[in-house]
């Protein structure tokens, strides 16, 4: 069976039940979100409808017993020191992060991203505390030696400085009246948990018209952080192939 730089289409369970064990470095799963919905899209030239079911009959037990199945074989195909990054939002990450804390184990958490669409217009339906994030759980499959590179970001200085702290003649910070600190003086900081990533609007030009396509930012943010170049990636729920992309612009197999 070849295993790297291929697409097999079909059904992840049937597919990931052929691999051999512990041959992948980094695994990136958008499943379905327990979102209740169906979503369908006329394909380019009109020939041609994609379509797949977000709807479960028998619940949410039935949905993370559906993603057991298929989590319990992801973490099989990793590598001792590899990572999931699993995609999901306030319909069922607390229900999958009990279930992934069941079959890596609570001490293999490493976090969970927000990844915050900063762009995204609001639902004016939805006047109460509007949502404004997706939620990806970040496991290890054994906890220490997995590869880690941190992703650094650009600080933002505020207009308005009160008071600027200075050591050895060095801008350090900045504090507000209240001498809250409101800027450090750094050109850069480490990306922690929250990811600001625009989402793909409808005119983008990397959209292919699928419609719960993800930002080639957001994937290769994540493969960045946690691969090194010639790894192997894993992405079980394809889509329109955005993390392929990602990997294949990045040096990933
Ligand atoms: C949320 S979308 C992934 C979007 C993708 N990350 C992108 O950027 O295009 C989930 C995908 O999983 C696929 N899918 C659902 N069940 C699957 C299964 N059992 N095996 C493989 N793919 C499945 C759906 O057809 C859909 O393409």
């Amino acid at each position: 069976m070849k295993l790297s730089n291929v697409i097999y289409c079909g059904d992840n369970l049937e597919w990931m039940r052929k691999m051999p064990d512990e041959f992948v470095d980094l695994v990136y799963a958008d499943p379905p979100f327990f979102s209740n919905k169906h979503y369908e899209v006329i394909w380019h030239d009109g020939a041609e409808i994609r379509s797949f079911e977000d709807r479960w009959q028998g619940g949410v037990h039935h949905y993370i017993e559906w993603m057991r199945m298929r989590c319990e074989l992801m973490h099989r195909l990793l590598k001792p020191h590899g990572v999931l990054y699993l995609h999901c939002d306030w319909h069922a990450s607390h229900y999958l992060k009990v279930m992934l804390d069941d079959l890596f184990g609570q001490s293999s958490f490493l976090n969970e991203i927000v990844w915050w669409y900063e762009n995204k217009p609001q639902d004016a339906r939805k006047k109460i505390l509007p949502r404004d994030y997706d939620t990806i759980l970040v496991y290890a499959k054994t906890y220490g030696g997995q590869f880690y590179a941190p992703q650094y970001v650009p600080t933002v200085r505020p207009r308005k400085q009160n008071k600027v702290i200075k050591v050895d003649g060095r801008r350090v910070s900045a504090r507000d009246e209240n001498g809250n600190v409101i800027y450090e003086f750094r050109d850069k900081k480490m990306l922690g948990s929250v990811w600001p990533i625009p989402y793909l609007n409808p005119v983008a030009k990397e959209r292919l018209g699928y419609p719960t396509q993800k930002p080639r930012a957001l994937l290769r943010r994540i493969i960045e952080t946690s691969s090194a170049k010639g790894a192997l990636v894993l992405d079980p729920f394809c889509g329109c192939g955005t993390s392929i992309i990602a990997a294949q612009e990045l040096g990933r197999e």
